[in-house]
């Protein structure tokens, strides 16, 4: 008898990491971590906590341990299901480490001495410019290429560290032998922009020192309804997307994020009414997409053993799909497997 096999195309792969250097603001969140949850049905995702990348900058024991708890908590409750994706923490699968040391030896000095990030951090840690904190991108290839995937979903800030892991794979390749998949950025087109509530000409960012200027994923409705009344707008008392708007255009388009809604519809939703009616609705649609996270990390967070299981368990899988790249790796170069 046929059997005709069904072979459903193999879904393109997807891997992104983030630091667990602290609560995400919403624009982290609607900018790229929402996306991740759309991503999971189309795509083999993978995504997991890098806490080896965290210390490149000096972190208190006590709380860098909470801090990876709460980003694990964190993926699981934006909604990234551990039985449809990888979820892991960086650390647990020691082939990170060990293949960042492979790919050490592939990245040149030159190349590191050419990241903006690396320039970036060793001007504002100017006391602790260590080795880790130049070969960071050794790294994040390694947790790249280990796990062979097609796209790295990234904020503009890592394309760079992604166009510099397809030179290392490509390089790799070419001298050993085909082992690695050379990615592309994959840079979300759906992602809102989310600006500074304080200074919109500015990203929303998590280490403003005017705390006012973001809104993070763990403040409450009250903080929420405080920093949108105070969010800087203009004198024109006028909702539009316009020029020299950007205060509103970037509560209209958060909005727009958080209820589908377009911004000619928000423009008819507030035809003649002020901008504290406006700024109230954005904060009441913000605590209502934030509130169903926020229940499910704290259910989370207090349940250190179920967090475990899953980190064990996601930690499993990455090795078995980690360990055989960087066995292919290993044989390639000359080492001897026992
Ligand atoms: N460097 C990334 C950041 O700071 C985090 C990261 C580490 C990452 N490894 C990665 C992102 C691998 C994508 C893929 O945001």
């Amino acid at each position: 008898m046929d059997t005709a096999i069904q072979t459903a195309p193999r879904k393109k792969r997807a891997l992104s990491c983030i630091q667990p250097t602290g609560i995400p603001t919403l624009g982290n969140y609607l900018g790229a971590m929402r996306n991740w949850v759309n991503m999971q049905d189309d795509f083999e995702c993978a995504f997991a906590v890098a806490d080896l990348h965290a210390i490149t900058v000096r972190q208190d024991a006590a709380q860098f341990r909470r801090q990876i708890y709460e980003m694990f908590s964190l993926l699981l409750a934006i909604g990234l299901d551990p039985e449809k994706s990888l979820l892991f923490v960086q650390s647990q699968v020691p082939a990170h480490s060990e293949m960042a040391w492979l790919l050490a030896c592939h990245t040149q000095f030159g190349e590191l001495s050419r990241m903006t990030q690396f320039k970036d951090k060793s001007a504002n840690h100017a006391d602790n410019i260590n080795l880790g904190l130049f070969a960071y991108p050794s790294l994040m290839a390694s947790d790249i290429l280990l796990y062979q995937p097609d796209y790295v979903p990234v904020g503009a800030d890592q394309k760079q560290h992604v166009e510099l892991t397809r030179d290392i794979a490509e390089r790799f390749n070419n001298i050993h032998g085909k082992v690695f998949t050379v990615p592309e950025p994959y840079i979300m087109k759906s992602g809102a922009r989310v600006r500074s509530l304080q200074d919109p000409t500015k990203k929303m960012s998590k280490s403003d020192e005017n705390q006012n200027a973001y809104i993070s994923l763990k403040d409450d409705p009250d903080a929420i309804r405080r920093k949108f009344k105070r969010a800087v707008t203009d004198s024109e008392a006028r909702v539009y997307y316009g020029e020299g708007k950007d205060g509103v255009n970037n509560l209209m388009e958060i909005y727009s994020s958080v209820t589908g809604k377009t911004m000619e519809e928000i423009e008819s939703e507030f035809e003649g009414r002020g901008y504290g009616d406006f700024k109230a609705a954005v904060a009441e649609a913000v605590i209502d997409v934030l509130r169903p996270i926020q229940q499910r990390f704290d259910q989370l967070m207090k349940d250190k053993g179920y967090l475990e299981r899953m980190m064990k368990q996601g930690a499993e899988r990455a090795s078995a799909v980690s360990r055989r790249t960087l066995d292919k790796a290993l044989k390639k170069m000359g080492f001897v497997l026992v």
